[in-house]
């Protein structure tokens, strides 16, 4: 038989009249309890990876094998990813082991994926499978610290997942589950080093510390990490646990390397600034005798965690208390040098004592 034009035109007008008419009959099953059909399941992973390798083109990974990036990123899976992928010390549930699609047990898929390709993940989640995207778009440097945990994830033994999560006390011989993250497994002074991304929160003010947990969890402060940490208490709680933390007296570490060169130029800008280029002297906000409580102690603090909020501000992202709006401006002429020295140089200033 010739195929005509008039035969196609009949075939394209009733196939998708057809294809209405199984679908509004019922007979295909929408029910998670049978699964996909082998094919469907293929087809859906076939497009899922096609998907991911094409959008991690444009992404570049940085350099994943700093240690400080492992405990935020362990502390942050134990609460929002092990429940549905469980853990080196937790297998997943039975509910979990009902869901279509099933959220894979990490260890066994996160050699099949590059980097990128992780980050492109767990960045924008993956649609219609219940895996959630970061809470933030703009903290790649988060996203980036939990690559860097995945990439250790196949190899982690239960006391180094302990050790690395914070979570603690591990359970004795036949206990169930650990204690739950708190906000000491990542905080703990005697955790924190020179080199942590952690912030140290000890002798900080109460002001500023519980206008910084009111803008984590209202979104204001953009922390995929803090956000869910926060978010995870009551309103009530915040009080009590800024005044704990306000109580205690910041220890004075022994700060990383850094040339006295760069000190000097960190401690020109902390006392003078560089007034012909609006580069306001950080002194006259910060540890000023009668200045505004909400004003951060920056003495002391990690070098790192410095760089990185200073960084956030100069690009404008990093939100905080209703005088962030300051820091903002005064961040805004500050070159790489700069923020390489004022964080230096904060580093390794003697800690102001308690009153
Ligand atoms: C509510 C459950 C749920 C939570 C919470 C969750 N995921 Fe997932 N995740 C899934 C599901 C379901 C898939 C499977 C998607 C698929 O196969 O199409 C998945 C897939 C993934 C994959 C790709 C693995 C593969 O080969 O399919 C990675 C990597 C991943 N998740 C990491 C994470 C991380 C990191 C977190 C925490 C920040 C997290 N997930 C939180 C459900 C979850
Ligand atoms: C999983 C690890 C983790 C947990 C748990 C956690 N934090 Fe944090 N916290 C961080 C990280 C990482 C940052 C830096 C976030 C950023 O870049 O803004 C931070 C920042 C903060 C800051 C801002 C400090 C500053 O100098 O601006 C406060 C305040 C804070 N956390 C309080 C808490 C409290 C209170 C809890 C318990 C409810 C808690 N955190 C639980 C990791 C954690
Ligand atoms: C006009 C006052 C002002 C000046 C000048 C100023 N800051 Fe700030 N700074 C602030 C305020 C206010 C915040 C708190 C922002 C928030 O979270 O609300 C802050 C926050 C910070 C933070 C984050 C601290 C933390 O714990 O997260 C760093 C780092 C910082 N400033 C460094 C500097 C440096 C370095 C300079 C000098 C180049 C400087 N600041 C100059 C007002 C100022």
């Amino acid at each position: 038989m010739i195929v005509r034009w008039k035969h196609l035109i009949i075939g394209a007008v009733l196939l998708p009249v057809i294809g209405l008419l199984v679908g509004w009959s019922g007979l295909i099953g929408v029910g998670a309890s049978s699964g996909h059909w082998a094919v469907t399941d293929w087809f859906l992973h076939w497009v899922m990876r096609n998907s991911v390798r094409t959008a991690a083109i444009s992404v570049d990974a940085p350099p994943l094998d700093d240690p400080a990036l492992l405990p935020h990123a362990a502390g942050h899976y134990e609460t929002g990813c092990a429940i549905c992928h469980g853990s080196p010390t937790q297998p997943r549930s039975e509910a979990v082991l009902a869901m279509l699609p099933v959220p894979p047990d990490l260890k066994m898929v996160v050699p099949t994926w590059t980097d990128e390709e992780l980050f492109q993940i767990v960045q924008h989640g993956v649609r219609f499978t219940g895996m959630p995207a970061w809470p933030t778009e703009v903290r790649p440097d988060e996203v980036w610290a939990m690559v860097a945990f995945l990439r250790e994830l196949p190899e982690m033994s239960a006391e180094r997942y302990h050790e690395v999560s914070g979570l603690h006390p591990p359970p004795m011989e036949g206990e169930v589950s650990p204690l739950p993250i708190t906000c000491e497994s990542c905080h703990s002074e005697r955790k924190l080093s020179a080199s942590s991304l952690i912030p140290s929160l000890a002798g900080q003010s109460e002001a500023y510390l519980l206008e910084s947990l009111r803008a984590y969890s209202e979104g204001e402060r953009p922390s995929g990490i803090m956000e869910v940490a926060a978010g995870t208490l009551p309103e009530a709680a915040l009080p009590d646990l800024a005044r704990y933390y306000a109580r205690q007296q910041r220890p004075q570490r022994p700060p990383l390397p850094a040339d006295q060169a760069l000190l000097d130029k960190g401690r020109m800008l902390a006392e003078r600034g560089r007034p012909g280029e609006k580069v306001p002297a950080c002194l006259s906000c910060h540890e000023k005798a009668g200045a505004n409580p909400v004003y951060p102690k920056l003495s002391g603090q990690s070098r790192p965690y410095l760089e990185r909020q200073l960084n956030l501000f100069k690009q404008g992202v990093r939100g905080g208390t209703s005088y962030s709006h300051l820091m903002t401006e005064a961040a805004r002429k500050l070159t790489d040098e700069d923020i390489a020295a004022a964080a230096a140089y904060f580093a390794q200033r003697r800690v102001p004592s308690m009153p």
